[in-house]
């Protein structure tokens, strides 16, 4: 049930390089609701959603590698100042059961950022995200990215 949907604000941005994609998750990683919100990554293989992750996740303070959760389905990350952090990718989820065997549900009512790639796979269980981007491949490789703010978090990360 999408009770906000009627509430959700939309605002179109571009990245036209990595640079462009790192500054906005610089921005978004300043903001306090950050540190609260489910943020959606939409778009195709390639568009860019590992790409912003890691850059919001350096940004807030994760050092080293970080990997995609392709295959893990899900990193999770504590910071120094204790916000708990987890990047998710459902892409290779298919059966739903795992959701519950792997305690996802707990995961979504804790404290912290969850960031979740792939979310149409994890279907009817995911919460409502504060934030969506859906990202667009365009012809010069720009990324067109389509923000839904969903909540009042939601609001809180627009630019
Ligand atoms: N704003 C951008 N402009 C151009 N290339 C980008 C941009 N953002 C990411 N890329 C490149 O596109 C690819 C995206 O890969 P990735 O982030 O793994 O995609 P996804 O997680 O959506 O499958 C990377 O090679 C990255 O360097
Ligand atoms: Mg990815």
């Amino acid at each position: 049930m999408n009770t906000l949907n009627h509430a959700s604000i939309v605002k179109r941005i571009a990245w036209p390089d990595e640079i462009a994609t790192q500054a906005f998750a610089q921005a978004l990683a300043g903001r306090p609701a950050a540190a609260e919100a489910l943020i959606e990554l939409q778009g195709d293989l390639g568009a860019g959603k590992t790409t912003f992750a890691r850059h919001l996740l350096a940004t807030l303070g994760v050092h080293g590698r970080i990997k995609s959760p392709t295959y893990a389905v899900v990193e999770p990350y504590t910071l120094e100042n204790g916000l708990n952090i987890w990047h998710f990718d459902f892409y290779r989820f298919n059966n739903p059961r795992e959701w519950e065997e792997a305690g996802f549900r707990d995961i979504f009512a804790s404290a912290g950022l969850k960031l979740v790639e792939w979310p149409g796979k994890a279907g009817e269980y995911l919460p409502q995200a504060d934030l969506v981007l859906a990202i667009e491949v365009l012809a010069d490789e720009t990324r067109q990215v389509t923000l839904t703010a969903q909540t009042a978090i939601g609001k809180a990360l627009l630019p």
